[in-house]
């Protein structure tokens, strides 16, 4: 059987955190699939057609790697896709202790399907969409923190150059 994987997110937008661990994913399981959220009670900076472009861009060298989004429950959206995993990074301890209750939910609504921690590459360490928005929004350079396509749209959104 096929190991494939869910690697579920907002993403708005993908950073080069996120692509560390989606890359590293890739290399441990058969097929990745990054699944964005589409979460109508947020208000995000990118559209989810948008977001999914983004990371399709970033991945598109990764052969094993789908980008694709989804409503409503987290292990609904796995099953209908015949995943048995979802990969996820943590940070530091502050993830912990959130990931460890979503982790928890899942494997109750779900036993079958396996929730696996990636540790986050340490230069990433202190890196989320959030601040990444927060920097650009000041237009402070943003380059060392996501893909270039990422800049490029981020420089777009808040029209600097
Ligand atoms: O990038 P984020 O915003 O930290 O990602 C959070 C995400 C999308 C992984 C999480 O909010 C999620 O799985 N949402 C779907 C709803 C769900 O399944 N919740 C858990 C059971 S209540």
């Amino acid at each position: 059987m096929a190991s494939i994987a869910v690697c579920p997110g907002s993403f708005d937008p993908v950073t080069l955190g996120h692509l560390d661990i989606i890359t590293r994913g890739a290399k441990v399981f058969d097929k990745v699939i990054v699944a964005v959220l589409n979460n109508r009670n947020k208000q995000p900076l990118f559209t989810v057609e948008e977001r999914m472009e983004l990371l399709r861009e970033t991945t598109k060298d990764l052969k094993n790697v789908e980008v694709d989004h989804f409503n409503g429950l987290l292990i609904d959206y796995v099953k209908k896709q015949n995943a048995n995993a979802i990969i996820k990074g943590l940070r530091a301890v502050s993830d912990f202790e959130y990931e460890l209750q979503m982790a928890a939910i899942n494997r109750k609504l779900d036993e079958e399907v396996e929730t696996f921690f990636m540790m986050t590459n340490n230069k990433y360490s202190y890196l989320s969409s959030s601040i990444v928005k927060e920097v650009a929004k000041y237009q402070a350079p943003v380059g060392d923190l996501v893909p270039e396509v990422v800049e490029e749209a981020l420089r777009k959104k808040y029209a600097f150059s």
